[in-house]
């Protein structure tokens, strides 16, 4: 498979890239452990790239126990290490980066409420917190907390952060006219909704141009669609990634469950959404197209669709040698089922373990699941954070 060589010099020995998939195995205070290091280092040498999972930037961001934290320097240390393991055999390691809002609950946040761009509370899970509305002083020191956090990034050794504006997080929240109803100069029409999106891309280029003395990359991973009425419609995701096309970001990022995905809403229209997203970009940024790819025949058609680089997630917790097996012609040896049995040897925590067998079950496909052809298809993965609409 070809190399890639993004605008800003750095090049991915090919076009395979796992996507962020956390492992819920931070210490309480969010420091690496040993755990999360055997992980990515299992799974690092054959892929272009590694995107490792999301990272809280500040406190008041963090969504779920075991989380990685990025927010302070005393987390460079562990970060370091982790980005050595991902770095191993010239892999490329992106760290995701992000705060939670209105996605974490007062248990998480040490019995603090949730923030988010208003004090509305998400339909789904049903039983989600009602988040405070953050004030304008905090919103200004969020976006600074992104850009200290890629500062701590470079420092420990990545190649580049990941911006994670999907699955209804609050970089998605305050663009999503579901979660913002904002009437200062952060809320208001679909353009007036992009300002903390671009402030934050704009903090963070800040940081790179200020500390990187190497070519570090920013990309940006959006969620397409909300099921929510009101919620973020294609129309409005392919004016946001018309403003990624021409901002400082190096790469759009797409979180779907299947890459072949069509419009969860509107139904009549039958062209995948990563064609409009390709045509949208016309190849202002590199797009990483997702969801589903677990044959070297699925990712090179996602490629065929006319995306720049391939990312797979689950078939990556599956089959941490999913890249050396292809390039030695071994394919029959691939994993496509994960088994019980293999937990330890794939070096998989036991929190994931624990997650997996839960709110993953159905869609990871293990050998002992009667029903293993569910899968994600045309409908929306439990990461996007809405219900599956079945
Ligand atoms: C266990 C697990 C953890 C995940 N964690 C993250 C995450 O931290 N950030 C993120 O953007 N997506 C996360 N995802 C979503 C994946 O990156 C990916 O978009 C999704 O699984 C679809 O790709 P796949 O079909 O190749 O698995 C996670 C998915 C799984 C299964």
């Amino acid at each position: 498979m070809a190399p890639y060589t993004f605008k800003n010099g750095i090049t991915l020995k090919n076009r395979m890239v796992m996507s962020p998939t956390t492992t819920m195995s931070s210490f309480y205070d969010g420091h690496v452990t040993n755990d999360e290091i055997a992980f990515y280092g299992a799974r690092s040498g054959g892929l272009g790239m590694i995107i490792g999972e999301v990272a809280n930037v500040i406190a008041s961001g963090k969504g779920f126990e075991g989380e990685l934290s990025i927010a302070n320097d005393g987390d460079i240390a562990g970060l370091s290490e982790l980005a050595h393991a991902m770095k191993r055999n010239g892999t490329k390691a992106v760290l995701q980066i992000f705060h939670a809002g209105r996605k974490s609950n007062d248990q998480i946040l040490r019995g603090n409420q949730p923030v988010s761009a208003s004090a509305i509370k998400a339909a789904y899970p049903a039983d989600s917190q009602t988040p405070r509305e953050l004030t304008a002083d905090e919103i200004d020191d969020i976006i600074t907390a992104f850009g200290d956090a890629t500062r701590r990034a470079i420092a420990a050794g990545f190649d580049g952060v990941e911006l994670h504006g999907a699955n209804t997080y609050l970089l998605q929240q305050f663009f999503s006219p579901n979660s913002n109803q904002r009437t200062d100069k952060w809320g208001g029409n679909r353009d007036d909704r992009m300002a903390f999106a671009k402030a934050v891309i704009a903090s963070a280029h800040t940081a790179i141009d200020q500390y990187a003395d190497r070519p570090f990359l920013l990309g940006y991973r959006i969620s397409p669609e909300e099921i929510e009425t009101p919620g973020i419609r294609l129309a409005d995701t392919l004016a946001f990634v018309d403003m990624l096309g021409d901002s400082a970001v190096d790469y759009v990022h797409t979180s779907m469950g299947s890459a072949h995905r069509t419009s969860l809403n509107d139904k009549s229209d039958h062209e995948p959404i990563i064609a409009k997203l390709v045509a949208q970009l016309a190849g202002r940024k590199p797009l990483i197209g997702v969801g589903s790819v677990e044959t070297p025949a699925d990712a090179d058609a996602v490629l065929d669709m006319g995306t720049d680089l391939v990312a797979m997630g689950r078939e990556m917790i599956r089959e941490p040698q999913w890249m050396e097996k292809v390039a030695d012609g071994d394919e029959a040896s691939i994993r496509y089922q994960l088994s019980p049995s293999e937990m330890a040897e794939l070096k998989i925590p036991r929190a994931m373990q624990d997650y997996l067998n839960g709110a993953f079950y159905s869609v990871m496909h293990f050998t002992t699941d009667p029903e293993a052809a569910a899968d994600y298809q045309n409908q929306a993965a439990p990461m996007e954070g809405f219900e599956k609409k079945m």
